[in-house]
């Protein structure tokens, strides 16, 4: 019970200091706004009213299969993701999504930008509410404000409203925890149903990856899907062939599913605590000799509890143990940079540099905007041993799915990599190592899953 307060009090945390900003907005206006279903031409030829959302922590997709066209639908710019991203501009009073989302913050408007919506589901807040403007408004209805931009950009595009629908989710919102992950699953059911949509039904991510690979290949394989996302790691060993492609019960093809919480965002904390928390004073040594408590630098490495940092209670636990710092070089940058509020800067600066080590071995960041003249060269080796211990445990995992299947590694055909976070060379190369005679297929890292839950949905509800 302790521990479930303790959850709570955590995310309320969390997401109060998230939501703080978004109190000038007219909460009714927005549920309106969002929640109320807009009358849209129903003129097209296709009867289709079924799409597929992949709602992902970092990108989310819509998918919708028209025969003779692209499957997933633009939803930005011409593009066809949608980063999983709410920034709440106080100056204009609106939410804004996605990569416009990030511009506006990064360009400095003021308000407040909201990211990994996902990982509320499965946590006890979701069940809570939190005030804005002195009114209550559920956490839930946060995750509907972004899907609903989903289901009406995809509309807007389609030109024809969406009734059914296939979420993909991931094999375990929460490790460990049926009950809670049955929870996370309700959850997502009744958000998509204020949104409108009449059936709701769910496909595991991986699996609905699988489809979409198979949807390209010409004789029978046995797969293990390997999706690594910005917050999870699924697998699926499945057998896929042109012939079963139209099979509408897969169950038996399905040997195995499995997963773990580790995702993008976790390589960033590892990166930012081996790379760039030192430079703040992560590892300072105290005049008697110990190391410096971590929690600080741990908040500073991880995107929502950066704004703890600034809180003034931490201020002031900082500020007495510099005192007893040897070396304060560190803390007195950390000082600068809690002034400048520059922590959500500092953290995109490390997701960058984890994805530019994909291609190049070394990158060089400037730090000027907190200390003029400040950089550091963060390499690839220096990243890839801070996450040894997580593709470790990542490794773990596809060794439970195999034993789980009763299938030897010299038995799989294809491992098949989506998801942005599989693009890291080494986290590829530790697995593929596990498999010695499965050739190795790169899938569309972000498009894959929206594709497949496109095809399961024309399957579940026709086309
Ligand atoms: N080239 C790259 N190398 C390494 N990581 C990358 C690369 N490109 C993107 N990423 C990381 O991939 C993650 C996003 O991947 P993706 O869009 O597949 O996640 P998601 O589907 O939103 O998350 P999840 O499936 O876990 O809910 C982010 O953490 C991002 O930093
Ligand atoms: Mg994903």
């Amino acid at each position: 019970m302790q521990q479930m307060w303790g959850q709570i009090a955590y995310f309320q945390a969390r997401f109060n200091s998230e939501l703080a900003y978004a109190s000038a907005f007219d909460w009714h206006t927005l549920r309106g706004r969002f929640f109320d279903r807009n009358p849209i031409d129903m003129n097209s030829p296709s009867p289709a009213r079924a799409c597929g959302i992949d709602f992902g922590t970092s990108n989310s997709t819509v998918g919708w299969i028209r025969p003779g066209m692209e499957t997933l639908i633009a939803l930005e710019d011409g593009k066809i993701t949608l980063p999983s991203v709410v920034f709440f501009n106080i100056e204009e009073r609106r939410p804004v999504y996605g990569r416009l989302a990030l511009h506006e913050y990064l360009e400095g408007y003021e308000g407040r930008l909201m990211r990994s919506l996902k990982s509320l589901l499965g946590s006890k807040l979701i069940k809570h509410d939190t005030s804005v403007l002195g009114t209550a408004m559920p956490f839930k209805d946060l995750l509907g404000l972004f899907i609903g931009q989903l289901k009406s950009r995809a509309e807007a595009t389609a030109g024809r409203e969406f009734e059914e629908v296939v979420l993909g989710r991931p094999v375990f919102f929460v490790d460990d925890d049926p009950m809670a992950d049955k929870e996370a699953e309700d959850t997502l059911v009744d958000v998509a149903r204020k949104l409108g949509f009449k059936e709701v039904s769910f496909q595991y991510e991986p699996i609905a990856a699988a489809f979409d690979y198979e949807s390209t290949i010409e004789k029978e394989e046995l797969v293990l899907i390997v999706d690594i996302g910005g917050g999870t790691s699924d697998f699926s060993l499945v057998r896929l062939s042109p012939e079963r492609r139209s099979v509408d019960n897969r169950h038996d093809d399905i040997l195995a599913t499995g997963g773990v919480h580790i995702g993008g965002t976790d390589f960033d904390k590892q990166l930012s605590l081996a790379g760039m928390m030192p430079l703040f004073g992560y590892g300072s040594r105290m005049k008697s000799g110990a190391y410096m408590p971590t929690s600080h630098h741990m908040n500073l490495a991880t995107w929502h509890t950066i704004n703890s940092v600034y809180s003034q209670k931490s201020q002031l636990a900082l500020g007495s143990m510099r005192y007893d710092i040897e070396d304060t070089g560190g803390i007195d940058r950390l000082f600068k940079l809690i002034e400048q509020r520059a922590g959500h800067w500092l953290a995109m600066e490390v997701e960058e540099t984890k994805i530019q080590l994909t291609q190049e071995d070394n990158r060089h960041v400037a730090l000027d905007r907190i200390e003029k003249g400040l950089s550091v060269d963060l390499s690839r080796a220096l990243f890839e041993s801070s996450i040894d211990n997580l593709l470790e445990r990542v490794r773990g995992s596809v060794t439970q799915l195999l034993s789980d299947a009763s299938v030897g590694v010299e038995q799989v055909d294809t491992v098949f990599f989506t998801g942005g976070s599989s693009g890291i060379p080494a986290l590829r190369h530790s697995i593929s190592a596990m498999l010695p005679n499965a050739r190795h297929v790169e899938g569309n890292i972000f498009g894959s899953i929206g594709s497949g839950l496109a095809i399961e949905a024309s399957k579940r509800y026709g086309y």
